[in-house]
């Protein structure tokens, strides 16, 4: 089969084009024939060693999380899909697989069903971004008509997700974005934008229940200015310090810091595929053949695109 690999840490450039046997799948696993990957900005993270604590240092590794295609073969375990259905599905663990490659074998638990009404794009797209959405939400906990919630950086896969789904509970959100992306955000639910090449949301006088910092560049000690007093700042994007520190300071102080780590699991997936059903779009801004992964990585990492950037394998 054919697959991407790298054999050291790097830019886009370690990034090969590399023939490996067929995966041999276990009586709970699923051998996808993949159609389409999606990419993350966790993929470019691993890639350039910045998580190699967690992702460990062993060569060749593989890359991309989310996939969609049709199934192959079942293990003898596996009930929930069948061979031809098509499915979307992640990896157990996104900090040593990868699977940027025309077939994956992934635990039955871990694939879904593809909605009719999306392509496998879209339904590539779906798995950590969407999890971490409605991760989000539960995180931004209880809201009324009058909660006010700042999605700093809403205009990628995350805040995609996270703005129609707090639109749909009926939430008042400013998306801050870039000048291209602003009809995006309003599309999506944003109530109000802020333009971050021209204003400073941080100087605008106006405070927020929840501030979701999806760029990383706000960071809680700015975010303070801005939030209520009882208000959460939730942090997708956290240091190892803040995993174990956040805990014991929001015990002494009403401004929540607040730090999100998701994995997809069914109930997230089955709240996504309901919401989809209720409307909720997924932008697929642009999408590259298997053969330009490396300019497909390229794109995604410089940033300025609106929802996802997919990679299309035949
Ligand atoms: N912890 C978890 O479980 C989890 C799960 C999913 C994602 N994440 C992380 O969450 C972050 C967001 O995910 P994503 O997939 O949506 O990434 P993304 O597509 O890269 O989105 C980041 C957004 O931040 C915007 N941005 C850049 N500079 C900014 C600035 N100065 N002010 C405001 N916004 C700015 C970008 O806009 P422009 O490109 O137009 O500049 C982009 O829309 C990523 O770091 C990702 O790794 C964490």
């Amino acid at each position: 089969m054919k697959t991407i690999t790298y054999k050291e840490f790097g830019g886009t450039g370690v990034l090969q084009a590399t023939d490996e046997p067929m995966p041999a799948i276990q009586a709970d696993q699923v051998l996808v024939n993949v159609k389409a990957v999606s990419i993350n900005p966790l993929d470019w993270k691993i890639r350039e060693g910045t998580m190699k604590l967690m992702s460990g240092s062993k060569f060749p590794k593989h890359t991309g999380t989310d996939f969609a295609g049709i199934v192959e073969a079942v293990g003898a375990s596996v009930s929930n899909v069948k061979k031809g259905d098509e499915v979307f599905g992640t990896v157990k663990n996104n900090m040593k697989e990868g699977v940027l490659s025309d077939y994956v074998a992934v635990p039955s638990t871990l694939i879904w069903k593809k909605p009719a009404s999306i392509n496998f794009v879209q339904a590539a797209s779906i798995p950590t971004v969407g999890a971490a959405a409605v991760m989000a939400l539960q995180k931004i906990g209880k809201t009324t008509a009058k909660s006010r919630v700042l999605i700093n950086g809403a205009s990628g896969g995350f805040g995609m997700f996270l703005l129609q789904l707090l639109k749909l509970n009926g939430v008042n959100t400013t998306a801050v974005a870039a000048t291209q992306a602003l009809n995006f955000v309003k599309r999506w639910g944003a109530n109000s934008v802020v333009d971050y090449s021209k204003e400073n949301v941080l100087a605008k006088g106006v405070t927020y229940d929840a501030v979701v910092d999806l760029s990383g560049k706000m960071g809680y000690k700015n975010a303070r200015q801005i939030m209520n007093a009882e208000s959460v700042y939730i942090n997708p994007i956290p240091t190892p310090i803040d995993i174990l520190i956040t805990p014991i300071k929001n015990l002494f102080r009403g401004k929540k810091h607040v730090v999100l780590l998701s994995t997809p699991a069914k109930e997230t997936i089955d709240h996504l595929v309901k919401a989809i059903d209720n409307g909720l779009e997924i932008e697929v801004s642009k999408v590259f053949p298997f053969a330009q992964s490396q300019e497909a990585y390229e794109y995604a990492e410089k940033g300025g695109y609106v929802g996802k950037v997919a990679i299309e394998i035949n």
